[in-house]
Formats: structure tokens, sequence, C-alpha cells
């Protein structure tokens, strides 16, 4: 696990973007699966900005949502699949045709997991694996509980999860209380994982990651412990309550 550790959350963006960009020069069709949510908009902004210079050609990337809101169509502004198309693929050579959701309008879910999960690893594994985290540790929508799934299966959110989500909408009723994600196995098979983390709401998540090399299933991002090329990159307020880092 390699720390870095940038003093604003656009600095650590900024990196984040370059990391991922160099992956996508090295191999232009990248499996590449991104996140939402506040943490990624910085990094995505970023990721168009290379575009606009001329430094990022995302026109073979095979681009995957890795969650979706159980209810939510492709067209809902709080979708994730909306929320990519907004920040990334409507300002870059994204090719549509090469990126991947799910549909979250399916009436058979328990199906749409299963077709998910085999067109998550049509193109092969993963390449690049860009995470966000909960306050609660959760990755993806895979939520603190007792017994794990390894591919894509349906969610309860947890009333933290529904809390902190809460500002996408107009209030926490409205904020579906089931998602659909992507497995943790799903996430520990790609070739490289990269973790954001901003803001002092989150340091007490990261200093338990830090602190603990285990694996405790309510604390999600933990399995993220036996992967062997993960990079977190996350800004001061993040790390504000490890003492190595202060
Ligand atoms: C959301 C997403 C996660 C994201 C996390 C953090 O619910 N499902 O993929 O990493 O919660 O969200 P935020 O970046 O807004 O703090």
């Amino acid at each position: 696990m390699k720390w870095e550790i940038y003093k604003t959350l656009e600095e650590a963006s900024k990196k984040t973007a370059q990391y991922i960009v160099n992956e996508l020069n090295l191999k232009p069709n990248l499996n590449l699966c991104l996140p939402t949510g506040s943490t990624p908009i910085n990094c995505l902004n970023e990721m168009v900005k290379l575009y606009e210079e001329g430094k990022a050609d995302f026109s073979k990337a095979n681009i995957y949502n890795m969650d979706e809101y159980v209810g939510l169509g492709k067209t809902h502004p709080e979708g994730y699949y909306y929320f990519l198309q907004n920040h990334l693929y409507s300002k870059t050579n994204v090719d549509l045709a090469k990126t991947y959701s799910f549909d979250a309008l399916d009436v058979d879910l328990n199906k749409q997991c299963k077709d998910y999960t085999n067109i998550f690893y049509k193109n092969g594994v993963m390449d690049v694996m860009y995470l966000g985290i909960g306050t609660d540790g959760h990755i993806a929508f895979n939520m603190p509980k007792e017994i794990h799934y390894l591919n894509a299966h349906l969610e309860n959110l947890s009333s933290e999860a529904l809390s902190a989500n809460a500002k996408f909408f107009n209030n926490v009723d409205e904020v579906p209380t089931q998602a659909i994600t992507i497995g943790i196995g799903m996430i520990l098979k790609s070739k490289r994982i990269v973790l954001n983390a901003f803001g002092k709401s989150k340091a007490e998540t990261i200093k338990q990651l830090y602190e603990n090399p285990v694996i405790d299933p309510q604390l999600p991002a933990t399995f993220l412990n036996l992967h062997e090329d993960l990079t977190i990159i996350i800004d001061k307020d993040a790390a504000s309550l490890i003492n190595e880092f202060k």
C-alpha cells in the first residue's frame, strides 16, 4: 500500500488524474472503473483538462460505472451513469459504445447483477480501479456487514451512507435506499487500484485503515489490504488524525 498525502484536494486530484492518464497512455484501450460522489469531481475535471491539452485520448478506453441507485435511470441527474456522462463523457472523446453501467430500472435486478458481472470482465480484468470511500468505510456500494459478495449484487444502504448522500438530493427521504454495485472480488481482481479521500469527515476512517492492517468486514475498505498495487492519494485533512503524517 502506497500513501501519498498532498496539501490540498486540488493537488491530490491532479496527481490522481495524472496517474490514470499515464496508464491510459501506456494502454489506450484501458479498462477503467470510475467512482461517483463529490470526491472524484476534481480529478475528472483534470482528466478533461488533459484531454483538452491533447495529453489524453479516451477514444479506445473501456469505462465502467461501479454502482448505481436502484430505480434511477441513465438520464436521472443524480444517477451515476449521468454523473460520468456529465463530468467526463460529454467533455472528452470517450466512445459511449465503450461505456458500461448497470441498468438499475431492470425488473429482474438479480439477473442484471449477473449480466453486469459478465460485462465487467468482457474486455479482461480492470486495469485501473479508481475508488472513493464512504465515512463508514464503504467502497463502491459495499456497505459494512458480516458477509461480503465477490460479484455484482444488491445492497441496502446504511443510514450513514443515506445521510452522507442526502447532499445530492432535496432531502434524505429522496435518496434511494438500495443500490446495485460491483462486489469486493471485482475490485480486488483489478490490476491497479487508486483511492482518494478528502476532508476531515474522512479522517477517522482513513486513520483506521492506516493503523489497522486487518480485514474488517465492518470497514469494507480494509479488504484493500489484500491488494498488491494500491495507491491511496489523500489531502492533509483526510490524513489529519494519523500521527506520522502530521
Ligand atoms: C458514494 C459512492 C461511492 C463513493 C462514496 C463517497 O455513495 N457509492 O463510490 O466513493 O459514496 O462519496 P463522496 O465522495 O461524496 O464522499
